[in-house]
Order: C-alpha cells, then structure tokens, then sequence
C-alpha cells in the first residue's frame, strides 16, 4: 500500500486558518484535520444504463466486499475491501462500463438536480463525466444531454467515458460555458435544468490531492471566483423560467460558493430551493471576512469531510423565476 501525504501537515498555515474559522468550535476543527489525514473510501456508481445494481452486486462480491449505504439510491456501492492502486480501474466490470469510478460527495450535485427522461439538460463544465454519465442513468438515456467542457485534452476524456457508459442521449461541445450559453439564447434554445459544476479551488478533494492544501493561495480562489460569477449568471440566461440550475463545487471557499449565490440572489430573478439529500450537510455561512450574504444562501448545502467520512462539497439549488433581459 502506498504511503499517505498528510495533506494537514503540508498545509499553507492560511488554508487552515480559513477552514478552522468555517467550522463550530476546535472539536469540529481537530475532527476536520483528522479525516482529511486519513485514505479516502472507495466507492461506485452503477452504471444502469448497461447493468442492473443487483447484477453488478452479485458480480463484484466475487472478489471484494461490497456495501450500499443508502437504501434509495442502490446504484451508489462502497467497496470494503483493501484494494491495490488502480484495481478498480483495471477491473473488468469497469472496462465494460458497469461502473463509474466516483466519491459519493460528488453523486449528491445530480441528486439534486433530479434529472428526468423527457428533460433538455446541459452539463456546463462536464469533464471527465461523473456528473454527465449519473445525469444519462437518471434520464434512462433518453431527452438531450449537452455535455460541454472547455479543455480539449479533457474533452477527449469525456468523450470516451461517454462510449465506454453507453450513453446516448448526449452531445459533447467543446466552448467556454459563458459562450455557449450566449449562443444558446441568441437561437432561444433554453433548458430545463443545468449543472454548473464549475472549476474551482478544490479544497474538498484534499484527502485524494493533498498537494492542495500546499499550493493554496487566496489570489486562485478570488480568480475562480470571477470565472464563477460568469458561468453561473450565463447559465441562468440559458435557462426556461420556472427551470433548474444545480451550482456545485468541491471547495469550501465561500468566496467560490455563497458570494457567487448571493450575487444571483440579489441580481437576478432567482430562487433558493432546500436541499434534501441522504449525506449529512450543514447550512451555508451568511458572513464571512467582511462580507455579508443573501441571507436565503443558508439553503445552501455544505458538505463537510469529517460529518460522512467523505469529501468536500458544497451545493445550491435555484429555480429561475422569470426571465433575464
Ligand atoms: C470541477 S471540474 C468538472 C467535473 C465534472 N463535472 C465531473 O463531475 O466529472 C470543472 C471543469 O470545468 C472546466 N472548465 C474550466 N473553465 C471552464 C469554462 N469557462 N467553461 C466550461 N468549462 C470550464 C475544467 O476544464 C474542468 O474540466
């Protein structure tokens, strides 16, 4: 087994100054810094359009032990077993594309986003195509599914996801999310739902990147903030009133997470729907430096590493209310 880089022990000391000041009290801080020096779970998601949960259960139990934690969502499987590096990757039933190799923090943007067969749905910042596959099972392959992403190595990636699941309800653009949704209001093509799963500082996925916590700078995170800003007020404009937009992250950063909701909230016809989901989440934070929020960007949902032994997270979930001139 390889040996684990303590992502706490590198850290810049300010990475750690923000997330203490984010969390309940130095109980919550140590749990904090505790989990996020241990190995991360390994878990699945079934991919239904080409195998039945229960068939890809009775399959892999051949060789590791398997667990569903949440009784609604069977696709969802833990493996309990010691694994060797990469052996998920290399199994057979992957290769086949029974299963999307994906951390159960970063299932819960498209739970939310609750994607239904008959639905025009674009997936604004795709790549490598967790999110895009989940949202295919959801719509049992059926309606249309954009799946846009700026980089073309990583387009590639997506690409090849998207045939290794089967999914064919989909069709891959390669455009900034801000100007492909400028094209598709200027030919009024509006959506149903959007997922702006946006690029971002990643301080959630320092137990599987540990070198983030190393490299943290606050100049990144107000860069990725402006990017932010934009994918998510054009994503809004690309949208049919009364339609969805699930914004996502996997950073704690509220920079990156309640100021950009905020910003919609008190700009744009817009609002914040709760969010019900089988993780543990906390409400997101209203004042931070010297700023203070919307007050409504509390339905937000963060998701924290030490409350369910998983990533980070954070999720808001909007209905657009009228339309954008
Ligand atoms: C957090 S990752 C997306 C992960 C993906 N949703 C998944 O679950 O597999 C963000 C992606 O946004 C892409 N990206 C960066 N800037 C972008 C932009 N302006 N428009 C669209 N995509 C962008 C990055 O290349 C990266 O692949």
């Amino acid at each position: 087994m390889s040996k684990l880089i303590n992502p706490i022990e590198k850290a810049n000391p300010l990475f750690l100054e923000r997330i203490r000041s984010q969390l309940n009290d130095e109980k919550d801080y140590i749990e904090f810094c505790r989990i996020s020096s241990t190995r991360i779970v390994s878990s699945i998601r079934c991919n239904t359009i080409k195998i039945s949960t229960d068939e890809l259960k009775k399959r892999l139990e051949k060789k590791w032990e398997i667990k569903q934690p949440f009784k609604k969502y069977p696709e969802v499987m833990i493996i309990e077993s010691e694994l060797l590096p990469g052996e998920l990757g290399k199994a057979i039933e992957h290769i086949l594309g029974y299963y999307y190799i994906q951390e159960i923090a970063s299932m819960m943007p498209v739970l939310v986003l609750n994607p239904k067969s008959n639905e025009s749905i674009l997936d604004l910042a795709a790549a490598p195509g967790s999110k895009t596959t989940q949202i295919a099972c959801m719509m049992n392959n059926q309606g249309v599914l954009i799946a846009n992403e700026v980089s073309l190595g990583r387009v590639s990636i997506l690409s090849t996801n998207l045939q290794r699941c089967a999914v064919t309800n989909s069709l891959v653009i390669r455009q900034t999310g801000e100007s492909l949704c400028k094209k598709l209001v200027d030919l009024d093509f509006k959506l149903d739902k959007i997922l702006a799963d946006v690029p971002c500082s990643g301080e959630g996925t320092i137990r599987s990147s540990p070198k983030t916590t190393q490299m943290f700078s606050e100049n990144l995170i107000n860069n990725l903030a402006n990017t932010q800003k934009y994918l998510a007020i054009n994503a809004l404009k690309a949208l049919k009133v009364n339609g969805t937009l699930v914004y996502s992250t996997c950073t704690h950063a509220p920079e990156e997470n309640e100021a950009i909701i905020s910003h919609l909230l008190e700009n744009y016809p817009v609002e914040i729907q709760e969010i019900s989901l089988p993780l543990k989440t906390r409400p997101g934070i209203t004042k931070w430096k010297n700023e203070v929020y919307n007050k409504d960007v509390k339905k937000c949902a963060r998701i924290y590493p030490q409350d369910n032994n998983t990533e980070g997270f954070f999720i808001a979930y909007l209905k657009k209310t009228g339309e954008i001139e």
